[in-house]
């Protein structure tokens, strides 16, 4: 589903992707994880092009998605990201945040728009908050909603970037398990993020970075029991020690 072939990207002089090589399958989910500054965000951004690579391909289905010929605006709305902020407009409805990409950029119907959104706002467990604000929702409230605002446009891939690093810890539990319902509905994912038990449980391969590499691609089983790496090794007993 996505293919990341000797990619590189630097910031400046910043080498901040150094020969990244792996793939995502369809239908699987990869928790990347790695200490802090490592390029966790940058690679998954670069999956939709939030950033630009210098070398390397990526692919997702197949479609070269560095081509000069993509049309970047279609392409981006239909890759899913969901950011640690939420950034829901706060002047709609959540109701009208999850209808907003389907009926400006893909242009559907009001009315097909909003059936298909109350549908995702119910997935998400928020049928009840179709017509909040976000200033009226909770931190995990709001997140549930950019998740199904993230799932109106279909997409082929959810990419997540710490999506529960900002909310209060009582509100984390309730973004993960929708995050594992889409895994158990076979939605391929890609989550950076530092919820070792939601690696544990739902990851398929766990990729481990540091200084812009991929130092280890394991089963989640593998990794957590012995991961190869003296690197991985002590950026695991570091968060064990939190
Ligand atoms: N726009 C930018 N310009 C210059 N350097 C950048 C830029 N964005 C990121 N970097 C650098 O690239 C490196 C990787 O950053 P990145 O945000 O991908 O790390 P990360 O693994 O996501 O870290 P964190 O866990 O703190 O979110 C860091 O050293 C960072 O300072
Ligand atoms: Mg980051």
């Amino acid at each position: 589903m996505i293919q990341f072939s000797k990619v590189n990207k630097w910031y400046g002089d910043y080498h901040a992707l150094v020969d990244v090589t792996a793939e995502v399958g369809r239908g699987q989910v990869v928790v990347v994880c790695g200490p802090s500054g490592s390029g966790k965000s940058t690679l998954i951004r670069t999956v939709n092009r939030l950033e630009e690579i210098q070398n390397g391909t990526i692919r997702l289905d197949n479609q070269d998605i560095h081509s000069p010929a993509l049309n970047l605006n279609k392409f981006r709305s239909h890759v899913g990201f969901v950011f640690q902020q939420f950034n829901l407009f706060p002047h709609l409805s959540a109701l009208d945040n999850v209808c907003l990409a389907p009926v400006k950029v893909a242009a559907k119907s009001k009315s097909e728009a909003k059936s298909k959104a109350m549908s995702l706002l119910e997935r998400v467990g928020l049928a009840h908050k179709a017509g909040a604000y976000p200033q009226q929702l909770s931190g995990g409230q709001q997140q549930r909603v950019a998740i199904a605002r993230a799932l109106a446009m279909d997409p082929p891939v959810m990419l997540f970037d710490e999506p529960t690093s900002a909310l209060d810890p009582e509100m984390v539990g309730e973004v993960l398990n929708v995050m594992k319902g889409l895994a158990r509905d076979g939605m391929t994912m890609v989550c950076v993020t530092h919820e070792m038990n939601f690696a544990r449980e739902v990851a398929d391969r766990v990729w481990f970075m540091d200084k812009g590499a991929i130092l280890e691609e394991a089963s989640p089983v593998d990794f957590f029991a012995s991961p190869q790496h003296p690197r991985a090794r002590a950026f695991l007993s570091d968060l064990r020690s939190h």
